[in-house]
């Protein structure tokens, strides 16, 4: 087993390791441990972390430990809260029934396997702390993670969406991220593919961003020290069809985050999923998924010196619901004495790609932006990066009252900055719109990079021909944006100070 990682060293990154003890055989992971901000949305949670794993029986000999640089040897954690996970077999697909497109077996059930949980507590904000996981005794895992940043201290975030599809580009991303150093890692929905399945998750989630050993061909052992964050995406939660897929949703399985948002009546249309499929796997996921399902969805939170709130931007959700607006409009107006508005969610408003050009559904939503003093909006589906000109714009209804024309476009007029620039020359007039979507499924519109003319008028940059993540230095009042492509190139870069 390594030595120790002394607490408050930088060397946490260089010689990040888990260690399995020899002692312990065979793997009692599962999934190994990762990190989760957990319901703690506002900044008192600076000193609490989650850290959750898989394992494939029920036991009551885990214990965790953690140490900080105030403790001057390990103590222990709360006790580990399991839950179990499982899924029944799926029926056989067969093309053009259910939305399958070919035909396909069934997909196998998922065994019963347990999700733990543990509130690590008394962190020191901002700063390191270590942990451990042991068994019988024995310890069997340990790492290194950050705590939250407290309002006055900077912080970087890593940005990406549409990623966990397997693909290399996936990994050398997950490997960039590694080398960027980032507090927290935000996955802008499509978080796997295809279907936000536990099996995807097993494939093409956790070993890419929790592997032992960084790697541009593996990826990086991420989740185990880094938090991610996420708002779902189309991918991730819309494919609510348990005949198909009784192991989807996997998202509010997984994930631990903030459950502060608001409580769409169950199953209600328009302001949530609706479950579909049978009996059978809707209760296993509702046993497995409680109390995170659906609230999970929209939730808000404090980093550092800003306010997050992140949305579900799925189809299946109408913002024009008056609650829903009241909700966002209330939770912005609370954040006002941050220095910081940042909103996320998966389909962008302002989009120049041909790819999902129609679906601009959250422009509806920008007048709220813009009342509530929002500096930038994130988003992802669209597989590539752009950024907008500062914006603001307003809503054109149709001929019938509603927002949404017939192709789920939204009218309206834009009033554009473009004194802006990489904002070397002001204070942007306007919210600023990223598509980040480039964190590894396959590209799209390549075509329309070179090709300026193709571009919507409110798009001031538009990357479509690498892989590539957003990474984001917050420094007091100055925010600075670089676009680091999948072989470590910045394709773009701008800041914001007030
Ligand atoms: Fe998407």
């Amino acid at each position: 087993m390594r030595k120790l990682i002394s607490i408050g060293t930088s060397l946490l990154y260089a010689t990040l390791l888990s260690s399995s003890s020899p002692q312990q055989d065979p793997d009692p992971f599962l999934t190994k441990p990762y990190l989760q901000i957990g319901d703690a949305p506002s900044l008192s949670g600076a000193t609490t972390m989650m850290v959750l794993w898989h394992a494939g029986q029920a036991a009551d000999d885990w214990k965790v430990e953690v140490q900080t640089s105030r403790d001057k040897s390990w103590r222990a954690a709360g006790q580990p809260v399991g839950q179990t996970v499982s899924a029944p077999a799926g029926q056989p697909q067969i093309a053009g029934r259910n939305g399958a497109k070919k035909d396909a077996p069934a997909p196998p059930a998922i065994d019963p396997h347990i999700v733990y949980r543990v509130r690590l507590t008394d962190l020191v904000p901002g700063e390191e702390f270590h942990y451990r996981i042991l068994k019988k005794g024995v310890p069997v895992f340990d790492a290194v993670g950050r705590a939250r940043k407290s309002q006055r201290q900077g912080y970087r975030f890593v940005l990406f969406g549409d990623c966990s599809q397997g693909t290399p580009s996936q990994k050398a991303i997950a490997y960039r991220a590694y080398l960027a150093k980032p507090d927290f890692l935000f996955i802008t929905g499509d978080i796997v593919y295809g279907s936000g399945r536990i099996s995807e998750y097993r494939n093409k989630f956790f070993p890419v961003y929790n592997t032992d050993e960084p790697s541009v061909a593996n990826g990086a052992p991420l989740l185990r020290s880094v938090p991610f964050i996420a708002a779902p995406g189309n991918h991730d939660t819309a494919l609510a069809n348990f005949q198909r897929f009784p192991d989807a949703l996997a998202y509010f399985l997984y994930w631990d985050q903030p459950l502060n948002g608001p409580v769409p009546p169950d199953g209600a249309v328009k302001a949530t999923h609706v479950l579909t499929g049978s009996a059978e796997a809707q209760a296993a996921f509702r046993q497995g998924a409680a109390p995170r399902y659906p609230r999970m969805a929209n939730y808000s939170f404090d980093y550092g010196n800003s306010h997050w709130t992140v949305i579900d931007a799925n189809t299946y959700m109408d913002w024009s619901n008056p609650s829903l607006r009241e909700w966002l409009q209330k939770d912005l107006a609370a954040a006002q004495s941050a220095a910081w508005r940042f909103v996320a969610f998966h389909q962008p408003g302002f989009n120049s790609s041909k790819e999902h050009f129609n679906e601009q559904q959250m422009r509806a939503l920008a007048p709220i932006f813009e009342a509530g003093h929002v500096d930038v909006v994130f988003a992802g589906h669209v597989h590539n990066y752009q950024r907008s000109f500062p914006l603001e714009f307003v809503p054109k209804a149709q001929p019938d009252g509603t927002l949404r024309g017939p192709k789920g476009e939204v009218a309206g007029d834009w009033k554009l900055d473009k004194e802006f620039r990489n904002g070397e020359h002001g204070k942007p007039h306007g919210v600023v719109y990223i598509v980040s979507g480039g964190g590894g499924a396959e590209l799209y519109n390549p075509e329309q990079q070179s090709d300026p003319s193709s571009w919507q008028p409110f798009t001031d940059k538009f990357i479509s021909q690498v892989h590539s993540m957003s990474v984001v230095d917050m420094e007091g009042k100055t925010f600075r944006l670089k676009q680091i492509s999948e072989t470590g190139d910045v394709v773009d870069s701008f800041r914001i100070a007030k």
